[in-house]
């Protein structure tokens, strides 16, 4: 039942920030303009140049955490911003719900409009659903293996950026916002001044050089300015009602005098050139704008500029472009609504709106090459709202599973350069046999790999005192021998000591450098093993060098740190002296113990001391690099470990001692 609970409670929050992120990113003009808002009610003026890079922060923020929740990853992070989050905007969202400064919250932007009030009460719900999960940390479902999340993760942000750009570049892929194709300016104009249930709008139509319009019984034109009477049209009082929310377009020319019955009763096309600030507007494209109004006046279209009524702003337009067009004003915060992009254009004909576009999206020499009731510009353009949604769901699912193909091919490539790294199973005697046992041992393997066929390396590394009868035993084999350490001075007095050339002297080809028992019991640090590995190196002696955490480290999570640690004495090496060494992963808490890693915690441990050799090398030598698992590796377990794409071998203690044991871990490579 709490696992229920815990789930759904995953899925609400991760669902929540996931839509909220998701509509920001569709309308990310509309989001900085709410952000804006929220600046200028709380003083915050000088920051609103910041609300259109506040509006993506907040956007692709909130989405990626969606993503965390509802995939239940990183959950202590996403756990503790989020609850972060929401101790902030549940107070916040409580003082805007008791004093309602901003109308509404803007959280899922135009999409969905929540009252103050809807919007506390959603996000305490999200504030008692997350302090739930951070009490049953344990019980999130976590839907995806690591790698995976980490892909679509990526994936997904990528898409939701795109649309962020597209929001930003042009138009929201979806408006959100009642001026759309196909809808009739007129009625969304006169909506909220809806005339009462006894009253009927009168609209009459005139003529003028061939172009009809329909103005309102208060707003006749001259007729001795040319225009003639041609006919009425009577619009019923449910017939100008909107559905849904009623808008506010009123329309003012330079006398101030109302026209917005003139210019959206014209029953031709009229062009709108939208502009919220001409100050701030794009001066890109600034001749599509005259070769519109051109073709317009020879066509005998109306065509209007509606921006704010700032007086400065519309005379130093004036000046910059030398616009001759009519300028009517109207609400910033209206003409906002009716187009996102500044400036942008909308053609209507008869009142309703055919397109709209920012000024890029327009293809004038097309436009202009016909009348527009020839041709498509001159047709209402729908926008797809449905197919649109429906793409931005297949956008973001599809990634999820395109990974498993992506993974297929990444690890049919992978096969193939692991083809190209050396196979090694190597024995690691430690100090178990004396000089006859080792070489009856050694003689032992010899004889039962004879006439067979081997498909990996095989190497004995044996206590010093047997090396070289080792070396002598094996002769005509393919088996290499090795040592098990090596000093790390050249030469003198270093009473006991064994030094690399007097290893390679006995004709031993490898060396065990690092082992865990010699940086526990002999005090091994990298200082040494660098100075060992250069000794090995000088000699032509390929060194195993072993590295591996102990078992708190495993377990307080820290291995992958301490691995990179030791790794650091390897990243002395020149590129050309790194290509000669074998690297070893031995799980100190797996050596001789019993437990193995199992074949994933042995493959992640092998994939993250590739990637970190690409990191410090390049991916060629990350590719050619063989690394060898050991800890308690038997003829039991090494097929399946060997069957890991970044395990390309083994380093036997115990199972090296006896041929019986020995044969079928090398008989695992098939
Ligand atoms: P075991 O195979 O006995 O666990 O030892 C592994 C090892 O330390 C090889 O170097």
């Amino acid at each position: 039942m709490k696992k229920l609970i815990t789930v759904l409670c995953q899925l609400l929050v991760g669902g929540t920030f996931l839509f909220s992120g998701l509509v920001k990113a569709i309308d990310p003009v509309g989001t900085s303009l709410k952000l804006g808002e929220y600046l200028q009610h709380f003083g915050l003026v000088g920051m609103a140049d910041l609300s259109a890079a506040l509006a993506w922060v907040l956007a692709l923020s909130e989405f990626a955490l969606g993503l965390l929740f509802f995939f239940g990853q990183h959950r202590k992070m996403s756990l503790w911003l989020g609850l972060l989050i929401m101790l902030f905007f549940t107070p916040l969202t409580l003082y805007l719900a008791l004093y309602n400064p901003v109308d509404d919250c803007g959280c899922f932007g135009d999409a969905w409009v929540l009252t103050n009030w809807q919007t506390f009460a959603k996000n305490v719900v999200l504030l008692l659903a997350i302090v739930w999960m951070l009490f049953n940390r344990k019980r999130i479902a976590q839907w995806l293996v690591e790698e995976w999340f980490a892909f679509y993760f990526y994936a997904a942000m990528i898409v939701v950026a795109g649309l962020c750009l597209i929001g930003t570049r042009r138009l929201p892929y979806i408006d959100f916002r009642p001026y759309r194709p196909g809808v009739s300016m007129r009625q969304l104009a006169f909506g909220s001044r809806a005339p009462s249930a006894s009253e009927t709008l009168y609209y009459v139509i005139y003529e003028k050089d061939g172009v009809r319009r329909e103005f309102l019984l208060d707003s006749i034109p001259d007729e001795s300015a040319g225009w003639e009477f041609v006919d009425t049209r009577i619009v019923e009082p449910q017939q100008s009602q909107p559905a849904g929310k009623t808008q506010s377009l009123v329309l003012f020319d330079a006398e101030q005098r109302e026209v917005t019955a003139e210019v959206l009763g014209d029953t031709g096309y009229v062009f709108l050139l939208l502009s919220p600030d001409l100050l701030t507007a794009d001066e890109h494209d600034l001749d599509c704008i005259d070769n519109l109004y051109e073709y317009a006046m020879q066509e005998g279209y109306a065509f209007y500029c509606i921006t704010l009524n700032d007086p400065a702003a519309v005379g130093h337009w004036r000046y910059r472009t030398g616009a001759e067009y009519p300028m009517l004003f109207a609400d910033q915060q209206e003409i906002e609504t009716m187009i996102r992009s500044n400036p942008g254009f909308m053609l209507l004909h008869d009142g309703v709106i055919l397109w709209k576009s920012q000024l890029s999206g327009i293809d004038v020499p097309v436009l202009t090459s016909a009348k527009l009731s020839e041709q498509s510009y001159g047709q209402i353009q729908p926008i797809h709202r449905k197919k649109r949604v429906f793409w931005i769901i297949v956008w973001l699912i599809a990634p999820l599973f395109l990974y498993l193909p992506l993974q297929f091919i990444y690890k049919l490539i992978k096969n193939k350069n692991r083809k190209m790294r050396k196979k090694i199973v190597a024995g690691n005697w430690k100090m178990n046999t004396t000089l006859q046992e080792g070489v009856a041992l050694a003689e032992g393997l010899k004889a039962a790999l004879a006439g067979k066929k081997v498909n990996c390396d095989v190497v004995v590394c044996t206590p010093f005192i047997s090396v070289a009868s080792v070396v002598k035993a094996v002769e005509g084999s393919v088996i290499g021998v090795g040592a098990e350490d090596c000093s790390e001075h050249e030469k003198g007095a270093f009473t006991g000591e064994v030094a690399a050339n007097m290893v390679a002297s006995t004709g031993a080809k490898y060396v065990i450098l690092g082992h865990s028992e010699r940086r526990q019991y002999h005090g091994e640090n990298n200082a040494i093993l660098v100075n060992k590995l250069n000794q090995a190196l000088a000699n032509g002696l390929t060194p195993i060098f072993c590295v591996g955490e102990v078992k708190e480290e495993r377990e307080n999570g820290t291995f992958k740190q301490v691995i990179e640690g030791q790794m650091e004495a390897l990243y002395t090496l020149s590129a050309e002296d790194f290509a000669k060494v074998v690297v070893a992963y031995e799980p100190v808490w797996a050596i001789g113990t019993g437990l193995t890693a199992t074949s994933e915690q042995a493959q992640e441990v092998h994939a993250f001391i590739r990637a970190s050799i690409a990191k410090k090398y390049n991916a060629a030598i990350a590719d050619n690099t063989s690394i060898l698992y050991g800890g308690s590796c038997k003829g039991s377990n090494a097929p399946e470990l060997f069957a890991q794409p970044d395990i390309d071998g083994g380093l036997i203690g115990g199972a090296a001692l006896k041929v019986d044991t020995f044969m079928p871990i090398i008989e695992a490579w098939k």
